[in-house]
């Protein structure tokens, strides 16, 4: 029996055109693009917080985004529901029925996760436990029940399904359900009827997700092309699909089943409708730099489609005030001794140093400049500490730092605001990279290169006991333990099943994380600032790792970094390890005798429900504050961090971009087999808070590491380090947000 599960962040509208019955009606809507008498109803649902697995982000601002467009389209009614568990989810679709029976549209909006059993599509309530594909029809909604709710609306039923999230909701797929598994995407609907159904993503394909603040990139062009005056549906389709295929450079494909009517969403001139006056007052503002215009325009249109885009220009103006200030300050920072070579300390493992050894060469050749590179100090706590105390001192021979993603919060008050250099480039990183540069509105860092937490596991040795990659932490470790039991008995006596960087470090805190979140928990922060993780998946996690320890890790592996792990791995001797992406470029070296015999996965889920999701891992540079030589610095910055060297990093050393176009580079793409999917890896990866804690974030990351080893070492139950970790973070506290 087949199987496949996916997170489904879906927008369900559902439309048809009785055509046959209703002639007229279509030629006058063809022309006015709507009827004022039509009654158009929606009902909007947001699934975000699910009990057996993490939140989702998306899909309550999506549901927001879509129910906000329909009622400034003048639906006449909007059901908007968030969170619904099953038996609320059956009562509002009654409802809905109920309106849709009655009305000329019915469209239904869904987001959150589904699951797809043997070509039929299933929707996720918030409370379901879908441990087999039997408990499906009990616990999930289907897709037909919610295409039957607008049945029998008038003119338009209509379905959009934007789903197949990278993050995705793997849910269990029990050994009876066969081997075959596909967990990314969403297969195409089955018949539909009379209903005319879209897809976000086309078959297999992912749906990118929106970021922090953004909508996803299809609800963004849908809602944008609903409310396009005058656009029927059909082409208001066309339109996103296109939008969709350009802004994610050709990895998402919207995709339509059935026919869609040419009616618009947009009747010009209907009652209720939007308001032509703020498209007519937006179009004359132009590319307008006046505050006080654009200012007023959001006050006169303050629920326009043009505000947020009124707001987004408010806040560049801003910002370029605040960069002119700078670039004014920095006028008067001595950057006259050109003789003197600016200091980069750069970072060390793997081909780190000779990478940067060459790139900064470079630069000095071209512009004349001297460069002394300083290699970082390899334990980051060193590193970390020696960088704190040259700032502290203000000591002036160190201008440029390699630093952590979490480091900003830390460092941000002793680092150079770069926007005044930058001239607006930092924008082509990805946001999750840009965020973790952004300290108060300044920007202390420019992104370099990012990472995410990955299972690296040996093809060849999967190949030789029949196995293949695992998808569960649980399939891992009797996977590990098969392999380790066979090598062993053919001779290969210290191989090891699996191996992680289990040193009290950065590194433990971030694979602590991961483990963490593929059992379901988080790091919460109440509106108290008191600082939690989920007790339950936190023991689940430590158990499952201390239950490694002495059976598929050997208990050295507590003092392990993530470098010693792969040079281990590397010697032959280890069939699985965790670590970040820059090791495949190094098994796959001409020189390496694991050349081709490594494969790389998301790390796996806890248990059968869970997540498959790594840490948001990455480097950024910085200027120091006492730096004399700002401007140089400032420019040797932005040349390593500018397109040229990060491709050339990635082709050649594996180092995942920080830059989102190189994700559309077709020579990145094929140089390393992490690259297709490390996008979606890195926008969907977890991110340690230490934007939310700022200085505090050491304090954070030390109790999760500490906690994490004495449970490992045997020192603690994994109850007992559960439950201190939550003790000790209660104590520590984020900083109140305003
Ligand atoms: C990697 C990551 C970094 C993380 C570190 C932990 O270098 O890029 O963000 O803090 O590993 O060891």
């Amino acid at each position: 029996m087949v199987i496949r599960r996916f997170i489904l962040t879906a927008v369900l509208l559902a439309a048809f055109v009785s055509g046959l019955c209703k002639p007229l009606h279509y030629a006058l809507a063809n022309v006015s693009g709507g009827l004022a008498s039509d009654r158009r109803v929606a009902l909007v649902i947001g699934n975000s917080r699910y009990g057996s697995v993490a939140p989702l982000v998306d899909p309550e601002r999506d549901s927001r985004a879509v129910a906000a467009t329909l009622t400034e389209l003048g639906f006449s009614k909007v059901m908007l529901e968030a969170d619904l568990p099953r038996d609320r989810f059956l009562s509002r679709l009654r409802t809905f029925a109920e309106l849709a029976d009655h009305a000329d549209w019915a469209i239904v909006y869904f987001a959150g996760h589904g699951i797809e059993v043997n070509g039929d599509d299933f929707l996720l309530p918030v409370d379901a436990r879908v441990l087999t594909d039997t408990d499906v029809e009990s616990e999930a909604i289907s897709l037909r029940q919610l295409t039957a709710a607008t049945a029998k609306a008038a003119n338009v039923r209509l379905v959009i399904i934007d789903a197949s999230r990278s993050n995705p909701f793997f849910a269990s797929t029990t050994r009876e359900m066969g081997d075959h598994r596909n967990d990314e995407g969403l297969a195409p609907p089955g018949p539909t009827g009379d209903v005319a159904v879209v897809l976000s993503a086309k078959a297999g394909q992912l749906a990118r997700e929106g970021g922090q603040f953004a909508n996803s990139p299809f609800v963004a062009s849908l809602v944008k092309s609903l409310r396009k005056p005058g656009l029927d549906l059909d082409a208001s389709f066309h339109r996103t699909r296109n939008e969709v295929i350009v802004s994610t450079g050709g990895l998402q494909e919207p995709a339509l089943y059935g026919t869609l009517p040419k009616l618009a969403a947009n009747t010009a001139g209907r009652t209720g409708g939007i308001s032509l006056s703020d498209d007519a007052a937006w179009e004359s503002l132009g590319a307008t730099v006046d505050r006080t215009s654009l200012t007023r325009f959001t006050e006169q249109f303050p629920r326009s489609p043009w505000s947020a885009a009124a707001h987004v220009r408010l806040a560049e103006l801003q910002r370029a005030l605040v960069i002119s200030d700078a670039i004014r300050d920095d006028k008067s920072a001595t950057d006259t001794i050109d003789d003197t070579p600016v200091t980069i300390s750069c970072g060390t493992p793997g081909v780190e140093l000779t990478f940067c050894e060459r790139e900064v060469a470079i630069w000095a050749r071209n512009t004349g400049n001297k460069v002394k590179v300083i290699p970082a100090p390899a334990p980051m706590d060193d590193r970390l500490n020696l960088y704190l105390k040259s700032l502290e001192s203000q000591e002036t021979n160190l201008d440029i730092m390699q630093i952590d993603v979490t480091w900003s919060g830390i460092l941000a008050d002793n680092l150079v605001d770069l926007y005044a250099y930058s001239s607006g480039t930092e924008n082509e990183s990805l946001p999750t990279a840009l965020d973790a540069a952004v300290v108060s509105d300044r920007l202390v860092a420019m992104p370099w290169f990012v990472d995410s937490g990955l299972l690296f596991y040996r093809k060849d040795l999967l190949a030789k006991y029949g196995l293949k990659p695992p998808q569960t932490w649980e399939e891992l470790a009797e996977s590990a333990a098969a392999i380790q039991k066979g090598e062993r008995a053919r001779g290969k006596r210290k191989f090891q099943g699996f191996l992680f960087n289990g040193l009290a470090a950065e590194g433990l805190t971030c694979f602590a994380l991961e483990m963490i979140n593929a059992y379901g928990g988080q790091v919460k922060n109440d509106e108290n600032g008191v600082l939690s993780i989920d007790a339950a998946a936190t023991e689940q996690a430590l158990k499952t790792m201390s239950g490694w320890i002495g059976n598929i890790s050997p208990k050295r592996v507590v003092r392990l970094s993530e470098e010693a792990a792969r040079q281990e791995f590397q010697n032959g001797n280890v069939a699985f390890m965790r670590n970040w992406p820059y090791v495949l470029h190094l098994t796959e070296e001409n020189s390496s005798n694991l050349r081709g015999k490594v494969g790389v996965t998301p790390l796996p889920r806890g248990g059968v429900l869970g997540n498959r999701t790594g840490v948001l891992g990455g480097w950024q540079l910085a200027v120091s504050k006492y730096s004399r030589q700002r401007k140089k610095a400032a420019s040797l910055v932005l040349f390593l961090t500018g397109i040229e060297v990060q491709k050339e990093r990635a082709i050649e050393g594996g180092y995942a971009p920080a830059l989102g176009a190189l994700y559309r580079d077709p020579d990145v793409l094929k140089s390393n087999a992490i690259f297709p999917d490390m996008y979606t890896a890195v926008t969907n990866s977890i991110v340690r808070p230490s934007r939310l804690l700022g200085p505090k974030y050491d304090d954070f990351s030390t109790i999760l590491r500490e906690e994490v080893k004495d449970a490992l070492s045997g020192k603690t139950s994994p109850e007992a380090a559960a439950e201190a970790i939550n003790t000790r973070l209660y104590a520590l506290r984020a900083p109140q947000q305003k």
